[in-house]
């Protein structure tokens, strides 16, 4: 999709398809510009259809021998309350209804409100990544409904190099969701390496995968006895960014990679929902999907170090036994008293390498728990950290990219919950605060030294239903905020 701007305003505007944002205020003061193109006709077959500009109303209208010759119109709602998000929102509905259409589009709406640039990248994000399906498990699969061409009308002052990145980004988003989307079948941890090797290959990244033994060797025991139940090796996966001339800052980015997540001998049962669990490396794909994006921005003076500890938690004769007690990379023995408690596991291990590489912060994603799912619900991500700033830096990224992202608690106390009789720690602790728990364990395996954040995304990797930018299924969270934030380092 080529993103153009067109200054001029309506009247000088000619495409196919016209999409535009109308407020609720003043609603027929906002037609004046837009009824000569209509000769004079839309504002009485707005009222036919009853059409006020509540937000997310579409009205869309077929004109013969018009040009345009399609016209949607797509309600802002309550100017006082519109935001970067509306913004995005109405791209979307505008997008999804001109979708399958060959031809120019063009998009008005009110960018005055915004920072230009800022405005620009919601409308080119949302507009594409509204439009992404993912067909490549079907036989005879249904069009895609990408646009050719979107205008951005109206839009003044822009520099366009500022459009430049919304195409990395795109692409690191929608690669993260067919990861996601990917049955653990074919997406296994040795495919997901794979797909890391490829990405570094494409874009100059340094690249290494540490085999079962490598790990072995370096003291990995809670990583591995994830790994060991299941038929497939674990991969140990770590790309590094290393940008042209000096290096000022040092970032890694970790992601939890069970590509499936059956429980373990602690099997989900009941409304768990196993068969969901193949997105349970949701935080390997927005990792993944970010060193994508930062491999084609290429940004200056950032090295970025990208990791993940993928494997499967599976049942056989060898799995992890509910009691076992491991051995963590930093020496810390772990009571495994319930192996569905299994991404901390893996992370614990995945922190201490991550702080071997002395980064100046460290930012893991996972889909951690289900406890943050009933604190948080699917629209918003948790975030922990041991560092006031960077739990700024990222809200500001999280923000500017519209994801959800609401920084929780470390209750130092509420540690007393991992006691274990035998070992250092265990890995489960009681249902009550069971996301700030899980934080709380992975704290154990950072360097206090360091800035580390940890976000949960249980419930904002996957979307039930279709929601603003969202498609069906995968979301992606997570590519545009980490993308945004090492950008803006
Ligand atoms: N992958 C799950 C977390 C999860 C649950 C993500 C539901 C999305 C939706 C994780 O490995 C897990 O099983 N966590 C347990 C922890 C518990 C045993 C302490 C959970 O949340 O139930
Ligand atoms: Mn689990
Ligand atoms: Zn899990």
């Amino acid at each position: 999709m080529q993103i153009s701007i067109n200054p001029a305003g309506l009247q000088g505007w000619t495409g196919a398809m016209l999409i535009v944002g109308l407020f609720e205020q003043n609603l027929e003061k906002q037609l004046i510009d837009l009824d000569p193109l209509f000769e004079g006709s839309l504002t009485k077959c707005l009222q036919q259809q009853n059409f006020t500009a509540k937000a997310g109303k579409v009205v869309s209208f077929q004109l013969l021998n018009g040009n345009p010759d399609q016209l949607v119109l797509v309600g802002l709602g309550n100017q006082q309350e519109f935001n970067l998000n509306g913004l995005r929102k109405a791209a979307a509905l505008g997008a999804r209804a001109v979708a399958g259409r060959s031809g120019v589009v063009g998009i008005h709406l009110p960018w005055g409100l915004f920072n230009t640039e800022e405005a620009a990248i919601a409308v080119g994000e949302a507009t594409r990544l509204s439009l992404f399906k993912d067909l490549r498990f079907k036989n005879n699969p249904e069009k895609l409904e990408n646009l050719d061409r979107l205008d951005l009308i109206g839009l003044e002052n822009l520099n366009e190099a500022s459009l430049q990145k919304i195409d990395p980004i795109c692409q690191g988003v929608e690669l993260a969701r067919q990861l996601v989307g990917a049955p653990p079948n074919e997406l296994t941890p040795k495919a997901l390496a794979e797909i890391a090797l490829l990405i570094a290959k494409e874009n100059d990244l340094k690249a290494k995968v540490l085999e079962r033994e490598d790990c072995q060797e370096i003291g990995m025991g809670a990583y591995l006895a994830v790994s060991q139940g299941s038929d497939l090796d674990p991969k140990f996966i770590h790309l590094t960014y290393v940008p042209q001339g000096e290096v000022k800052r040092r970032l890694a980015i970790v992601g939890k990679g069970l590509t499936f997540d059956s429980g373990g001998y602690n099997l989900k049962v009941g409304a768990a929902q196993i068969d969901m669990m193949k997105f349970d490396m949701g935080g390997s794909a927005a990792v993944l999907g970010a060193a994508k994006a930062i491999s084609e921005i290429r940004p200056n003076d950032i090295e970025v170090h990208f990791i993940v500890a993928a494997c499967e938690n599976m049942v056989n004769g060898s799995a992890v036994h509910p009691g076992d007690i491991v051995k963590a990379s930093n020496g810390t023995t772990i009571e495994i008293n319930n192996t569905d408690a299994e991404g901390r596991l893996t992370l614990a291990d995945a922190l201490v390498y991550s702080c071997g590489l002395k980064p100046d912060a460290i930012v893991d994603l996972a889909t951690l728990t289900g406890a943050c799912v009933i604190a948080l619900g699917d629209e918003i991500a948790g975030l922990w950290s041991n560092s006031d700033q960077l739990a700024n830096d990222l809200k500001k990224a999280a923000d500017a990219a519209g994801e959800g992202l609401w920084r929780m608690p470390m209750r130092n106390s509420y540690k007393d919950g991992l006691k274990s009789m035998l070992a250092d720690i265990k890995n489960t602790g009681p249902r009550q605060g069971g996301s700030i728990t899980a934080a709380l364990f992975l704290k154990e395996f950072v360097d206090a030294s360091i800035q580390w954040a940890h976000i949960d995304i249980a419930g904002t990797v996957w979307s039930e239903k279709e929601r603003g930018i969202d498609p069906a299924g995968a979301t992606g969270y997570g590519v545009r905020t980490l993308v945004n934030w090492i950008i803006n380092q």
